[in-house]
């Protein structure tokens, strides 16, 4: 569980976040949803210690990151599995070299024979198979996802954190990493955040979604109570679509 309680963080003038207050909970898929430019990232980075809140504390479990420093968070920090935007694996690294590389940093003590049954472990679990060998380059972006999840879940993460995980995704491929976020979260009882500003992973698998507006957590709830919120700005985001305007207004008239 991450407790978050009047998180403030500002650049300059600029307040991004203003005294956001949630609670992500153990084996559940928390969406931070919003604008772009509402501050989804600026959060996430200071949830992991990429950015530094003004104020506001932020608990992992009992203990309160924001009051440790440096080597201090280096505990929680074994127990946080990443996602980055662009997914973010080494070139210059293989497959499975690359899911290794979390093992190498964590695990001193792992035999090289351990490293790489966990490896295969992980790439199993998200159905990649036969690429061990491979480049980055020479694999689709929907598999590059699945490395980087499999390299993510490598140190068996508390809490994964995915920012847009599905950028740059055709819509099917997004829905299968979507859900395959939502399984392994279960699976492993993780404490999952994911940065979205994607209407149908809402949909799929929105089981808490926090909405940010103008640096304000504006709303929270669920998939099914997002369609009724009855609140202006997130019924604008929500149906930013054509599309999802005419399933509203065709619920409304039957
Ligand atoms: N290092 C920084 N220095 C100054 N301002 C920053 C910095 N990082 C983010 N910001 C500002 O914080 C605001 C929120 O940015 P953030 O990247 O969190 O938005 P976002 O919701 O993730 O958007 P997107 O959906 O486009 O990824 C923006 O106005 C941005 O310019
Ligand atoms: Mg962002």
């Amino acid at each position: 569980m991450i407790s978050i309680t009047d998180l403030f963080k500002s650049f300059g003038d600029e307040a991004v976040l203003k005294k956001v207050n949630t609670v992500f909970d153990k084996g559940k898929t928390n969406l931070i949803i919003g604008q772009s430019g509402s501050g989804k990232t600026v959060f996430m980075k200071c949830l992991v210690g990429l950015l530094e809140p003004d104020s506001g504390s932020i608990l992992y479990d009992d203990t309160n990151f924001t009051a440790l420093t440096g080597h201090q968070r280096t505990d929680i920090r074994k127990k946080m599995g990443m996602l980055f935007q662009g997914s973010a694996l080494f070139d210059s690294l293989t497959v499975e070299e690359n899911v290794i590389f979390p093992l190498e940093m964590f695990n001193k003590h792992m035999s090289r024979k351990e490293k790489l049954d966990r490896a295969n472990f992980c790439l199993d679990r998200v159905n990649i198979h036969n690429v061990n060998h491979l480049y980055p380059a020479e694999i689709s972006g929907g598999m590059k996802k699945r490395v980087a999840i499999a390299r993510a879940i490598a140190n068996s993460p508390d809490y994964l954190f995915c920012d847009e995980p599905n950028s740059g995704l055709d819509p099917q491929t997004a829905i299968l990493i979507d859900k395959l976020i939502s399984e392994i979260t279960e699976e492993f009882q993780m404490t999952t955040v994911v940065n979205t500003h994607d209407m149908n992973s809402v949909m799929e698998i929105g089981q808490h979604v926090v909405f940010l507006h103008k640096g304000n957590l504006w709303w929270e709830g669920t998939a099914e109570e997002i369609l009724t919120s009855g609140n202006k700005e997130v019924e604008h985001f929500v149906y930013a679509s054509e599309l999802m305007m005419k399933i509203k207004n065709t619920k409304r008239s039957s």
